[in-house]
């Protein structure tokens, strides 16, 4: 057991509890050489934020942010609260010297993610944006594969994430479907993971040609019980193209019935494919023209030991799931800052946030002008 390390977790919803359960495993799992300790949670109501505190172990809670980012026993600050909410407590915690990891879309525009990836080089301090796809086995095993050539010349990238949750017409209004609250609709929120896999995978975006649309254009407030008008998009469909030559299909969409959380990938080179759906999570399957009169996709189990991260798991063939995800990406963390670097490449950085977000703000000009678009 390596030095330890204290951290503050901003928001307690559905991301507090992957983050908080990710960075109790790095220490009963992994070879971290340093061990986090769960300082403290802030959040708005107290009796919420005291029985999460509880629940998963944190040493006590803070209902003002803003207290807990002086605390000094906290060197780590990890922000999973909604989009609205990044910018402002990350670049407080980067002037407070702490070291910091914010959820994805890191920011509501390209504007406010640049003004944090500064803030961050200023101050010196270990950055990270959450896009925990990167850390799925079967994805780094997909990147080795591309880079160490295998695949040969890169000529396409296909990406769909798919989810039904807004098909049905009565589903409620959330935060993220106003645009004040999230940025971006289905395009922040999915589209941004997959985004960020065509840069890490393939490479830089430097032209997009995309549609966003929004077919249920209200929707009821539960908190309210008033209709409200949507201002994001449900999806969107783009074409993009790599400074590389390679080509590129983007899909999101939370209209497609049928697809509970399908995050499809396809890469298609000169010497073989690559075929992944998060649906099935351990799979990715391999072309390669090598194989001759024996080619066709192979289905690979990527639970061997000499697999990404498999390491710290169970024997071959003993599954992992989602949120496996989140452990390899804070254990990436952890080991970074103990080595006094930045997280690139293997993960996202702010640099690479904003990156992301200047890519989504050029699909949604796009959309709005009918026309290709270069990145700026
Ligand atoms: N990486 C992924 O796969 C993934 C999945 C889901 C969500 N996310 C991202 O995580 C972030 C949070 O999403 P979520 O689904 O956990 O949302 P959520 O609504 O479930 O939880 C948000 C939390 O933030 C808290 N919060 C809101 N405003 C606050 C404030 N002013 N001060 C303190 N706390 C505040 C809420 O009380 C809640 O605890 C979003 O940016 C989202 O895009 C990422």
């Amino acid at each position: 057991m390596g030095r330890v390390i204290g951290v503050g977790l901003i928001g307690h919803g559905f991301m507090g509890r992957a983050h908080s359960l990710a960075w109790r495993n790095i220490t009963l799992f992994t070879d971290s050489p340093l061990t986090p300790v769960l300082k403290a949670v802030a959040g708005r109501r107290e009796d919420a934020v005291r029985e999460f505190a509880v629940r998963f172990g944190f040493e006590r809670y803070y209902t003002d942010y803003r207290l807990m980012i002086k605390d000094p026993g906290i060197e780590v600050i990890d922000n999973v609260t909604p989009n609205y909410m990044h910018k402002e407590p990350t670049i407080e915690a980067i002037e407070a010297g702490k070291h910091v990891i914010v959820e994805k879309p890191p920011a509501l525009n390209a504007e406010e993610a640049y003004e944090m990836y500064k803030a961050a080089e200023r101050a010196g301090v270990v950055n990270m944006v959450a896009f925990n796809y990167r850390f799925v086995p079967a994805i780094v095993l997909a990147k080795q594969l591309i880079s160490s050539g295998r695949l040969g010349r890169i000529y396409h990238f296909r990406a769909f994430y798919l989810q039904q949750s807004l098909a049905n017409p009565n589903a409620p209004l959330t935060w993220r479907l106003k645009r004040e609250y999230a940025g971006f609709g289905t395009l922040a929120d999915l589209g941004s993971h997959i985004i960020d896999l065509a840069r890490y995978l393939i490479g830089e975006i430097n032209e997009v040609n995309g549609v966003l649309y929004t077919f249920n254009r209200s929707r009821l407030n539960p908190a309210t019980g008033l209709s409200e008008e949507v201002n994001v998009d449900e999806g969107f469909t783009a074409m993009v193209k790599f400074s590389n030559g390679a080509t590129g299909i983007l899909e999101a969409s939370k209209l497609a019935t049928g697809h509970f959380n399908s995050l499809i990938i396809e890469v298609n080179g000169s010497e073989g494919s690559i075929r992944f759906n998060l649906e099935r999570v351990n799979e990715l399957e391999v072309y390669l023209t090598s194989d001759g009169e024996l080619s066709g996709f192979r289905r690979i189990l990527v639970t061997q030991r000499t697999h990404p991260f498999i390491r710290f798991w169970w024997p071959p063939g003993h599954v992992l799931g989602w949120e496996h995800t989140f452990t390899h990406e804070l254990y990436h963390f952890l080991t970074r800052l103990n080595e006094g670097r930045g997280v690139g490449p293997e993960a996202a950085d702010f640099k690479d946030g904003w990156r992301v977000m200047s890519i989504i703000e050029a699909i949604a000009k796009s959309s709005r002008e009918g026309d290709w678009v270069n990145v700026p």
